[in-house]
Parts: structure tokens; C-alpha cells; sequence
């Protein structure tokens, strides 16, 4: 397990890449080495006293050669507001790495990695991991408009796209799972294969239907709301399918995940 750290930092850019969508990129050694795809950081909103609680932000993309590190975000509420007006040069803090990560099976072939909106964040740096391992990779990825696409120039230059959108407006009209099912179908039997998930929980739940009924193995990073990020507020419960009907009991979303076994948990409203 990686230790975390609280890290003064200094960003180092800011990108607007998609409607209200931002790359905040930060020098940080330690943040840009020895993290894996699906842990996160937690970002302290600067100049907002009254906002106490860090933000949690999948860990985008590394590289370490400049000891740089990414996060993408959508400008959603107040906190994030704030840090999308950040200025190159700003200070930041910084608690990370958190959780735990996305697993690759030693004989895995063929990752097929399926987003929803911003849920696409933490697969750039897997896409990394993929192409160190040379595993291949299938991108599923749906949003709600073409503007809201993300780095799909980035994600290109090794995975094969499955773009859809609500509207019509580029790739499949429709909900990207939409996709998944024919994919899954004309799949050999034999290639070893497993599902990598982030976004939305109506797809999750969705998601985790068809994986049950194509009997493939499928990970999950859950974005549950969460406060002090490493199980000491217990803000961040998640059910777990418990064996006992009627009886309850959760994971803890910042220290037991947030990457899970999909056939784990039980995704609520
Ligand atoms: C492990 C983890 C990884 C995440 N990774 C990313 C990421 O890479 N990029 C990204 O854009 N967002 C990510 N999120 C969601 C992000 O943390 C929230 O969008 C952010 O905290 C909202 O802060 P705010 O102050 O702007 O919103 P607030 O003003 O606090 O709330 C505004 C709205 O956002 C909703 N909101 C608050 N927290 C969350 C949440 N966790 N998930 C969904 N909606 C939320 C609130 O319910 C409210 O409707 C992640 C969350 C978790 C738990
Ligand atoms: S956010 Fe505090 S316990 Fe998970």
C-alpha cells in the first residue's frame, strides 16, 4: 500500500478541455511516482474557509519524468468552481494518494474499460498501465453531448473508441451500455477479458446486470460523496451484497475502495 501525504503543491497549469470541464496539472515528486489507475487525491479548496472538507479527484494521468501530475474535473458546485479559476503558480494542498486500485490479472488480454461523463478520469493513467503491460484496450466511453467528450485525441493513440452521446450529436445516439452488449457477444470465448467501470450509477447498475450475465469480471470505482477521505468520518458508506437477506453492511468507499469488485456491492439511488 502507498502512504499518503499531505503535499504543498504548485500548480502548474490549468486546461479547459470540454464544457465546463478542467485539467489542473501540479508538481508534486511523490504524487507523480508509484501511484496506480484508480486512486484518488484530495484537493483543499484554497481561499474558501467556510468549505472545509478537501475535494476527492481520481488521479488522471502522471508523469513522473517531470514530476508532474493531472486531474480532470467538472466544474460542479462551489469547490470546484473555485479551483477551475486557480491561478498557474497557486499554491495548493494536497492528501494522496487515497485508496486502492484497479487490478490487472496476470493473463488479462483485452481491458474493456467502460465510462460515463466524468467517470472517464481515471482510465488515462490506466491506459498507461495497459501499454506497459500490453494489454489491450477497449474504450467504451458515453457522455451527454459531443462537447463533453474528453481527451479522446489521448485516449486514441492506443485504445480502440466506442463513443456515444444522449443527443445524437457524434457516435452512437443512445446509452453508451447500449454498445457493450453486441461487443460482448461477438467476444471469442476464449480471450481473458474483464470489465473496468466508472461513471454514473444508473450505468453502473447496468453495467453490473450485463457483466452477470455474460460471466465476466468486472471492477468498479465508485465516486460516493465523501469528507475526510481515509475512514475517519465513516461519510462514505457504500452497501455491500450481504449472503443474509434483509441484513446490512457496508464498505467504506475512501479506504476499502474506491475500486471494487462489481458483483460486491449494491449500487442504490
Ligand atoms: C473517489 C472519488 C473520485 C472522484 N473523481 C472525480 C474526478 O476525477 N473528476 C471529477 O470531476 N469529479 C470527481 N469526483 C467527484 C468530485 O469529488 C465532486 O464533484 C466534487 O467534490 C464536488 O465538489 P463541489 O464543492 O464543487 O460541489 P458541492 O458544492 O459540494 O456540491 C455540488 C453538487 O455536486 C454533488 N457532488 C458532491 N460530491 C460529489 C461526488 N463525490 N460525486 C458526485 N457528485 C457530487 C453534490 O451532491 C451537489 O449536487 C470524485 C469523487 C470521488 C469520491
Ligand atoms: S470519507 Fe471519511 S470515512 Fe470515507
Amino acid at each position: 500500500m502507498t502512504l499518503k501525504r499531505l503535499c504543498r503543491s504548485t500548480l502548474e497549469n490549468i486546461s479547459h478541455v470540454a464544457r465546463n470541464t478542467y485539467v489542473l496539472t501540479f508538481r508534486s515528486h511523490f504524487l507523480s511516482h508509484g501511484v496506480s489507475a484508480g486512486q484518488f487525491l484530495e484537493i483543499k479548496v484554497p481561499q474558501c474557509s467556510d468549505i472545509l472538507w478537501r475535494r476527492p479527484f481520481s488521479i488522471h494521468n502522471i508523469d513522473p519524468e517531470n514530476d508532474l501530475v493531472h486531474v480532470l474535473f467538472h466544474a460542479i458546485g462551489r469547490g470546484t468552481t473555485v479551483l477551475s479559476m486557480l491561478e498557474i503558480g497557486e499554491g495548493v494542498e494536497i492528501l494522496g494518494p487515497l485508496g486502492n486500485h484497479f487490478h490487472y490479472d496476470e493473463h488479462l488480454e483485452e481491458a474493456i474499460v467502460v465510462a460515463g461523463g466524468l467517470g472517464i478520469a481515471p482510465f488515462m493513467l490506466m491506459k498507461r498501465e495497459l501499454r506497459q503491460r500490453d494489454i489491450k484496450m477497449q474504450l467504451f466511453y458515453g457522455v451527454n453531448s459531443s462537447d463533453h467528450f474528453c481527451a479522446l485525441d489521448q485516449f486514441a493513440d492506443y485504445a480502440t473508441l466506442h463513443l456515444s452521446t444522449d443527443d445524437g450529436s457524434r457516435g452512437y445516439h443512445g446509452v453508451v451500455t447500449d454498445m457493450l452488449i453486441p461487443y460482448l457477444e461477438n467476444l471469442s470465448e476464449n480471450a481473458s477479458k474483464s470489465l473496468f467501470v466508472c461513471g454514473p450509477t444508473p450505468m453502473l447498475r447496468t453495467v453490473q446486470t450485463i457483466a452477470q450475465q455474460y460471466n465476466i469480471a468486472a471492477q468498479v470505482s465508485v465516486e460516493t460523496i465523501m469528507a475526510c477521505g481515509f475512514g475517519a468520518c465513516v461519510g462514505c458508506a457504500v452497501p455491500m451484497k450481504h449472503p443474509v437477506p434483509g441484513k446490512k453492511e457496508y464498505y467504506l468507499a475512501c479506504k476499502d475502495g474506491p475500486v471494487f469488485h462489481m458483483h460486491e456491492i449494491v449500487f442504490d439511488d
